[in-house]
């Protein structure tokens, strides 16, 4: 095995023999979610931790489903029904997770490198389950988990991704992931929502989002958060729905075979019609199922590791 740090913040930093290995385990653990009996014995005497500053449905449920269906136990903080909320410090909170006998924190933030901090200052693991602007890259892993598992591999796939580049963690993950495993990366959205420096990391850029569908094998829409806008950035949701947003005409001029993803929560009719979000290509719902697969992978081979190195020193 490969996984070789303590943590697991990003995929910038991360090689292609990591992500397979990730990618590879996820697709053995996938069995098990069809399974009657899902229950494993994988992370059996293991506590698992989720420390959420922000809101999630998918990512904290399928970590958590995750470390249940290997037999962990787990346990869920939300900052705003834990003392966080009378004051106390991302370090303070997690030192106190930390001394209850956790062996992985999983953390989502609104700040962009939170979870470094916090993996810098406790011992245990640490799980980026994203940081503000920064990354999340258990999304990027279960969108490649998706692209492999309907196109047979990433390496040399045409992947176009639509909308608010500048304020997504999942595009960024993405972008690291994906180029890193050799598919071709391609952005459209407003300038405004566009960071600087993309074509130096091998993205092709482009303004109009017709020529960035055009003939690709993987279109992926990003949500348009709204809780990271600052006012000017938008003229009005109508109009980026109007420029960006996906429907059956644009998606017409992807490949016949294109798969249409979405990170979710989906805004119906602002990133993508309904017709578009439901349509046979659309893989949203998978990406939800495979979240879980992907995140069990994570989990078996980072408390594995631990376990490993603690082997070194006992
Ligand atoms: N895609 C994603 O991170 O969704 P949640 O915010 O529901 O976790």
């Amino acid at each position: 095995m490969t996984l070789s740090k303590k943590d697991f913040l990003g995929l910038r930093n991360i090689n292609c023999h990591e992500i397979n290995e990730i990618l590879e385990t996820a697709k053995l653990m996938k069995y098990t979610l069809v399974k009657n009996n899902k229950k494993t014995s994988y992370l059996q005497g293991k506590t698992i931790v989720t420390l959420f500053y922000e809101n999630s449905t998918r990512t904290r449920l399928s970590f958590e489903l995750a470390s249940k269906y290997m037999s962990a136990s787990v346990a869920n903080v939300s900052a705003s029904s834990s003392s966080v909320a009378k004051g106390e410090s991302l370090m303070d909170t997690g030192r106190t997770i930390e001394r209850m006998g956790v062996d992985v924190i999983i953390i989502r933030h609104p700040l962009s490198g939170a979870a470094h901090l916090l993996a810098r200052n406790v011992n245990v693991s640490v799980i980026n389950a994203g940081d503000g602007m920064n990354e999340h890259p258990t999304q990027a892993l279960l969108d490649m988990f998706t692209m492999c598992e309907k196109k047979g591999g990433i390496q040399g796939l045409q992947v176009a991704i639509i909308g608010d580049i500048l304020h997504s963690r999942v595009a960024r993950s993405n972008i690291w992931g994906l180029t890193t495993m050799g598919a071709k990366v391609r952005v459209a959205g407003p300038s405004t929502l566009m960071p600087p420096g993309l074509e130096d990391i091998g993205v092709q850029v482009f303004s109009n989002v017709e020529d960035a569908i055009r003939d690709a094998d993987v279109v992926m829409a990003l949500r348009l958060q709204k809780e990271r806008q600052e006012s000017s950035l938008l003229p009005s949701i109508r109009e980026y729905s109007k420029v960006y947003g996906l429907n059956k005409e644009r998606i017409a001029l992807a490949r016949k075979d294109v798969l249409i993803m979405h990170p979710g929560p989906i805004n119906r009719g602002v990133e993508l019609t309904s017709h578009i979000a439901d349509c046979v290509n659309s893989t949203i719902n998978e990406q939800v199922t495979n979240g879980v697969a992907v995140r069990m992978a994570l989990l078996y081979l980072i408390t594995r590791r631990r376990q490993n190195s603690n082997a070194l020193y006992s």
